[in-house]
């Protein structure tokens, strides 16, 4: 038997030393190990071992188990550096590692998180609405008479049903002043649309933000230091700001707010940024008649309302000049926002 175990750990041992690869090896201990194997079929024959060999037997056993476990151990971490390093075979590791291309946050999102922060620390929520309107919510309801210019359809995106594209996100601020009660302070940014031919400062869709704030005794000082404080926030404290008196048909009086750009090389120019003003009474009257009770009665409630393109206000910051950059998604553009 000792003999037996002997001859058998040495056959074995010259096995595994042969091998060459992983296919062999794991033949080779299925033959010595396995259920079958020769070296478990011997220990089975421990059965027959007098009594007092038994112990000397097995440790030899035990013995053989250990230095063939670990011979497979030894060939296949061999293989496995071998299989490694032929992987490696003309492979430089001194060549540099390609570049990681992070992705970024696109400059109109930039923009848009920036103002929207601004604007809540004002304690301004947001608001929403859908972009395909009716006529209601985006003119009537916002005192733009059947003949206004901007219901035109040269102007504006009609459907067959008589249902439109927004043509700015104003008709949120009246869908939240149908369900909520002053005081009313919002903010709705979203996607507005016109028939604009398509130019380095017009597309048909742009961004917009518009604000709404209603409350009793909202005055008009209230509503020059609110967007003041937006825009030496947005462009820092020394921006040049700017309202000059203009016409909106759902405001009274109206403005249009300018800021003073400072292109290196360029004398500064005055550059339009946002509309706005004080909510006209007829505004909230018709807000009124439609939900059938006196929550926005002009004579208790007063508002101011602004509106804004985001688009324009990321190419200020950035000095964007085509702003069809903001929807090519160029790579090589969009990379510098990283
Ligand atoms: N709705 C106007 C526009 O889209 C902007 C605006 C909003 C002006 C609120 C005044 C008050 O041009």
């Amino acid at each position: 038997m000792k003999d037996q175990i002997t001859a058998t750990q040495t056959e074995a041992l010259a096995r595994i030393g042969e091998v060459e690869d992983a296919r062999s090896l794991e033949d080779a201990r299925v033959a010595i190990l396995g259920k079958q194997g020769s070296l478990t079929q011997l220990s089975a024959g421990m059965r027959d071992v007098p009594k007092e060999e038994k112990a000397e037997v097995g440790q030899l056993l035990n013995a053989a188990r250990q230095a063939i476990t670990s011979a497979l151990e030894e060939k296949k971490a061999g293989l496995q550096a071998i299989a490694d390093a032929k992987a490696l075979e003309g492979i430089d590791l001194t060549l540099p590692p390609r570049p990681l291309h992070g992705g970024s946050l696109h400059p109109l999102t930039l923009i848009r998180d920036e103002a929207i922060q601004i604007l809540r620390r004002m304690g301004f929520a947001l608001a929403e609405g859908p972009e395909i309107e009716d006529e209601f919510h985006c003119f009537d309801a916002l005192n733009t008479p059947e003949d206004h210019p901007a219901r035109n359809e040269k102007d504006t995106f009609y459907f067959d049903s008589g249902k439109l594209l927004r043509t700015h996100t104003s008709s949120v601020q009246v869908r939240t002043m149908e369900t909520e009660k002053p005081p009313v302070r919002i903010i709705a940014p979203g996607s507005a649309y016109r028939r604009d031919e398509i130019d380095a400062t017009h597309l048909s869709v742009f961004n917009q933000l518009e604000g709404l704030y209603v409350d009793t005794d909202v005055s008009l000082g209230d509503l020059k230091g609110t967007l003041e404080y937006f825009f030496h926030e947005l462009f820092g404290p020394e921006t040049d700001v700017r309202f000059r008196p203009h016409f909106f048909p759902f405001t009274e009086p109206s403005f249009e707010i300018d800021v003073k750009l400072h292109v290196k090389g360029q004398a500064p120019k005055w550059i339009e940024v946002a509309g706005c003003g004080m909510v006209d009474p007829a505004v909230f009257e018709s807000i009124d008649g439609n939900r059938k009770d006196d929550a926005f009665d002009p004579a208790a409630v007063t508002g101011f309302a602004f509106g804004m393109g985001l688009d324009r206000l990321a190419m200020i910051r950035w000095g964007i000049k085509d702003i069809r950059l903001l929807i090519e998604n160029d790579v090589r553009f969009l990379k510098q926002f990283a």
